[in-house]
């Protein structure tokens, strides 16, 4: 419930020693949080030098702090000198912080009367006064209320705490360095009808750094007292957090800009792929440096490409930041024109028969390019599937029919892609992951979701604050429709390319996918 990092060891000495009485008030229409007043600090004595010097400061703060939200101030003469600061919630109006700070004020005395340090919260203001020089020292003693614990739990609370850690560390960042009040707010969507709001302020007198040590602490006491609430604040005396599953604030933030998918499409890289001829793309730095026969091998040979291959980007959570939405899009809007390309556009048909993450390439712009084609497959004109005793893929992007019976196709392809897409979308592995020890695939987990209408809880988080909900929502969509249990029931690659393109088109609703059991 308490704990405390400082700078100075002898305020933390101080706080460590001494013990506190809080009064606690329960929140409601009165916007009273928590008041504390400091049982080991100086007391002082009824109608002192002190006492009055504590009036005028108390008396001084309200129209001070309301002209920014934030200021301090002291009075007195030595030994009966009174430190004073106040903060404003950083969307708070300045006569709504006035008005908040003159009721703390005023609580605060009659709250802790004798007292040499306090501090009171309310939901719009704190006030705190010592008689010592509190300014630019940081001291996190924080505190969560008793309504946190009281507030019904969320339903999934891994992936709850997920995205509310992810939105509250994102806004420490963002008001760590906003020098104009050092305050955040921001939303996540968490599910298709749940959407987390937190915001996140600091004192003004402390430094960037400071701000996110306390803030680390902040969210590891929240953490601990509600993680898997429906809402949850840390008050401490520098830095304050809160998360809700609605908005308690005032301004609206734009968070995220969605681009329009047509913009982006112009944007995103045309197809990969030398095998053929890859002269769609006028760029001959990109095509493959040597193709030929030789014997009964085909053999292709690529430029050098310096980036490295998706599964890299995709499981590796410091190199997954580097993948925005935008590049996400284009990435697998590449593999889906690449694969276009080898089923129909080229002059023969290729299957590729070992499509998985680890083919695909990503260049220094991060263009998606398939390799690795020592298992494909050209089939005549009129060839659409074919059937082989070795079957050669990787667990986990295999197709049903090719893994069973070695049976394979396009649509043994267009299944591989799907996982892809699915793996792309969640950042988690289709084999290997905890999904799988706990029996568990991720096209179940992503059938499940789909049919309780979670999708954005199947989103990683990262993707998810930057990307428009109905994007993911369509994307899913897709990846489900091509890890459909049976061949014929997968749509074509020209299908999914047109799906993914700026066009809206309707999607057929999926069926159970493959290796589901239940
Ligand atoms: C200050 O007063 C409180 C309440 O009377 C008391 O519990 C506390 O021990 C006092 N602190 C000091 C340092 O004397
Ligand atoms: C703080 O208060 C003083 C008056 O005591 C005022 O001059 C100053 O502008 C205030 N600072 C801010 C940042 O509001
Ligand atoms: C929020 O905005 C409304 C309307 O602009 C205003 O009346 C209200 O006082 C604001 N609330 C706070 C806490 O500033
Ligand atoms: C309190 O400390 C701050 C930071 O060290 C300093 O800038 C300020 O002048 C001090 N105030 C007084 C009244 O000494
Ligand atoms: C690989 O891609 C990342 C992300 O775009 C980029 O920062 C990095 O410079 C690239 N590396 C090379 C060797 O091109
Ligand atoms: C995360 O922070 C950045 C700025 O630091 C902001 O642009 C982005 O919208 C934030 N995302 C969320 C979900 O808060
Ligand atoms: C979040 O959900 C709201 C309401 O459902 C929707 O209007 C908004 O576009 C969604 N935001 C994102 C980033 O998906």
């Amino acid at each position: 419930m308490f704990r405390m990092t400082s700078s100075d060891a002898r305020l933390v000495m101080f706080l460590f020693i001494m013990s506190f009485t809080v009064l606690s008030t329960q929140t409601g229409p009165d916007i009273h949080l928590k008041t504390f007043c400091s049982n080991n600090a100086l007391n002082y004595t009824r109608n002192s030098a002190f006492e009055n010097n504590l009036k005028i400061v108390l008396k001084r703060l309200p129209s001070i702090t309301s002209l920014t939200g934030f200021n301090y101030t002291f009075f007195g003469e030595a030994s009966a000198e009174v430190y004073g600061q106040a903060l404003c919630r950083g969307d708070v109006s300045s006569s709504a912080c006035r008005t908040c700070v003159e009721k703390a004020s005023k609580q605060i005395f009659n709250d802790c009367i004798s007292r040499g340090e306090a501090i009171i919260w309310y939901e719009l203001c704190q006030v705190h006064y010592s008689f010592q020089n509190m300014t630019s020292l940081s001291v996190y003693a924080g505190k969560y209320l008793d309504r946190d614990s009281k507030e019904k739990s969320v339903s999934d609370q891994v992936h709850f705490l997920k995205f509310s850690k992810y939105l509250m560390t994102n806004l420490s960042n963002e008001a760590a360095f906003n020098p104009f009040n050092m305050f955040a707010t921001g939303k996540i969507n968490f599910s298709r009808s749940k959407t987390i709001f937190a915001h996140v302020q600091y004192t003004r007198d402390i430094r960037p750094h400071e701000c996110l040590k306390c803030l680390k602490s902040a969210i590891t006491d929240l953490e601990g007292c509600c993680s898997s609430r429906k809402g949850g604040m840390v008050l401490s005396r520098n830095c304050n957090v809160r998360f809700e599953l609605y908005q308690f604030y005032n301004v609206s933030k734009h968070l995220s800009s969605p681009t329009s998918r047509g913009k982006r499409g112009k944007k995103s890289p045309s197809i990969i792929t030398g095998i053929g001829k890859p002269k769609r793309r006028h760029n001959n730095r990109r095509r493959p440096v040597r193709c030929g026969i030789e014997g009964e091998e085909k053999l292709l040979i690529y430029e050098f490409m310096p980036n490295k291959s998706l599964d890299v980007f995709i499981f590796d959570e410091a190199r997954r930041e580097q993948l925005d939405w935008e590049t996400c899009y284009s990435i697998i809007s590449g593999i889906a024109r690449g694969l276009l390309y080898l089923h129909e556009d080229s002059r023969l048909r290729i299957i590729h028969r070992d499509l998985k993450t680890s083919n695909v390439l990503l260049d220094h712009e991060m263009t998606a390019r398939i390799s690795d084609f020592g298992m494909a497959r050209i089939f005549g004109e009129n060839q659409n599937n074919a059937n082989t005793r070795r079957v050669a893929g990787t667990f986990g992007y295999m197709a049903p029919e090719y893994a069973m019976e070695g049976l394979f196709s396009a649509k043994s392809d267009v299944f591989s892609f799907g996982v892809i897409l699915l793996e792309i979308l969640s950042g988690r592995r289709s084999s290997g992951s905890y999904l799988t020890q706990r029996g568990q695939t991720l096209l179940t987990y992503a059938w499940r979701l789909w049919n309780e209408g979670r999708e954005m809880e199947f989103a990683d988080p990262l993707l998810m604050g930057r990307s428009p909900e109905i994007e993911i929502v369509t994307f899913m969509h897709i990846g489900l429709l091509c890890v459909q249990e049976d061949p014929a029931d997968r749509p074509t690659m020209s299908f999914v390319v047109s799906a993914l393109g700026s066009e809206p088109i309707a999607l057929p609703l999926p069926k159970k996918p493959a290796y589901s059991l239940g």
